[in-house]
């Protein structure tokens, strides 16, 4: 506003320039410190402001973003704020004699953190993932970016972070190939409305970083009349595309209420525990790791079985049900059909149609047979019968009321009256 005088003009480029070397030098090209919006004033979280502009004197009032400000809040033409939020990062607007005469922008300035980030592969032909899990909150127009480079000559990139409010994390993806077997120069970038800051630069390998999601649908069941077994399964986890790469498996189990913890490497996904204790509920879990490098994913879920008992105290599963009906079909008919499914379905008590045929014309030959030999005897019994009752006679002497005696009983338990409630 002053005039143009030469020497301070020369200062000012002087400053500037310096200035500029002294921030580039801090402040990486592609993590430039945010230009500030013209007629804006940076004050810092929770601090008293002042507020004027040119031309703002004698009988004026303020204008806070679209809303008169309460009058209290002006004194002398100044609009005082008091310990400002992040809310009161607005234009402020000074109108005398219902014009504006000027405006600021506030700017609060917040904290920034420097980004802290963590990068992983999840298997070695998928892009990059880094992340940055913030502690404090999340300034206004935070911006988040990952400056990368192949190798530390090449000409560095900047690719945007979103944040996930699931994770409470800010991701960001980096381009990768399985043929790049070179080292990614990588740091993060945040960016506030009034500050920028970079964190440590990262020389990242895709071997280092290697590290699988865990394996999924770990299941535990136990072995039939082995009290000692338990049979563990588990799939690759999702992520793990392909079959080119393979994974090395780790199985640890431990019994309940021990601390004996056990474990196994396997590459198949499939894992016998031989040395359970009897009777003991087992619990387990499985992680995963690229068969040459890199590091161990998390543990997975827990699954938890107990070994087949003598006694059969165990719920059975599913599973151990459909085998043991699946078992007593075939043992009933070795010979039946080789459908997996129908020996599951076919309940195993039904014997065939024409069983029901042949007993029937059995049980009526028999009963023909019976008839016959009853006639042919009935002479022969008559003749019996009276020489029988000469024998009755001379040994024993039945009491003529036995037989009255009984009968009337009989009857009488037949149609009992029972008194119903
Ligand atoms: C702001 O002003 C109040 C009084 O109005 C004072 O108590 C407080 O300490 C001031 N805050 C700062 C950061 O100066
Ligand atoms: C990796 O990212 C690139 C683009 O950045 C994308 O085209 C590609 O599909 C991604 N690859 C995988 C495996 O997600
Ligand atoms: C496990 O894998 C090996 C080969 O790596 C194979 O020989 C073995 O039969 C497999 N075991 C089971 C139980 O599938």
């Amino acid at each position: 506003m002053g005039g143009p005088d030469v020497a301070p003009s020369l200062f000012c480029l002087l400053f500037l320039h310096l200035r500029f070397l002294v921030s580039a030098h801090i402040h990486h090209p592609l993590c430039p410190k945010p230009v500030l919006p013209p007629n804006s004033k940076v004050a810092p979280l929770l601090s008293n402001v002042s507020l004027t502009c040119p031309g703002c004197e004698g009988d004026v009032f303020w204008r806070c973003g679209q809303v008169e400000c309460p009058k209290r809040m002006m004194k002398e033409g100044r609009l005082l704020l008091k310990s400002i939020q992040s809310k009161d990062g607005k234009v402020y607007t000074c109108i005398k004699e219902k014009q504006s005469v000027c405006s600021v922008e506030l700017l609060v300035e917040e904290e920034l953190e420097k980004p802290v980030m963590e990068c992983y592969l999840r298997h070695p032909a998928s892009n990059i993932t880094c992340e940055w899990q913030k502690n404090s909150r999340i300034p206004r127009g935070n911006k988040v970016t990952l400056i990368s480079s192949r190798g530390n000559k090449a000409k560095a990139t900047s690719n945007p972070c979103s944040y996930r409010t699931y994770s409470k994390k800010y991701q960001c993806r980096l381009h990768h190939t399985e043929d790049y077997t070179e080292s990614y120069y990588l740091s993060m970038c945040a960016t506030s409305q009034t500050d920028s800051k970079i964190g440590d630069a990262m020389m990242v390998n895709y071997r280092s970083i290697m590290q699988p999601d865990p394996p999924i649908e770990v299941t535990v069941s136990p072995i039939d009349f082995a009290p000692r077994k338990l049979q563990v399964t588990w799939r690759k986890p999702r992520s793990w595309i392909g079959n080119f790469y393979a994974l090395l498996y780790e199985v640890q189990y431990r019994p309940e209420n021990s601390h004996q913890v056990s474990s196994a490497e396997t590459s198949n996904c499939t894992f016998h525990i031989v040395d359970a204790i009897k009777g003991r509920r087992h619990f387990v879990s499985v992680r995963a790791k690229e068969e040459f490098y890199g590091s161990w994913s998390i543990w997975s879920q827990e699954a938890n079985a107990t070994p087949w008992a003598d006694s059969a105290p165990t719920e059975p599963t599913e599973e151990t049900l459909q085998e043991v009906s699946a078992f007593y079909f075939y043992t009933d008919s070795p010979q039946g059909d080789n459908d997996e499914d129908s020996g599951i379905t076919i309940s195993p008590s039904k014997p065939p149609w024409y069983t029901y045929v042949i007993g029937g014309i059995s049980f009526g030959f028999i009963l023909l047979l019976v008839l016959v030999v009853l006639i042919r005897q009935h002479h022969k019994w008559t003749s019996c019968i009276a020489k029988g009752t000469k024998l009755n006679t001379l040994y024993w002497a039945v009491p003529s009321g036995v037989k009255s005696h009984e009968k009337p009983s009989a009857n009488h338990g037949d149609t009992t009256e029972t008194p119903l409630p």
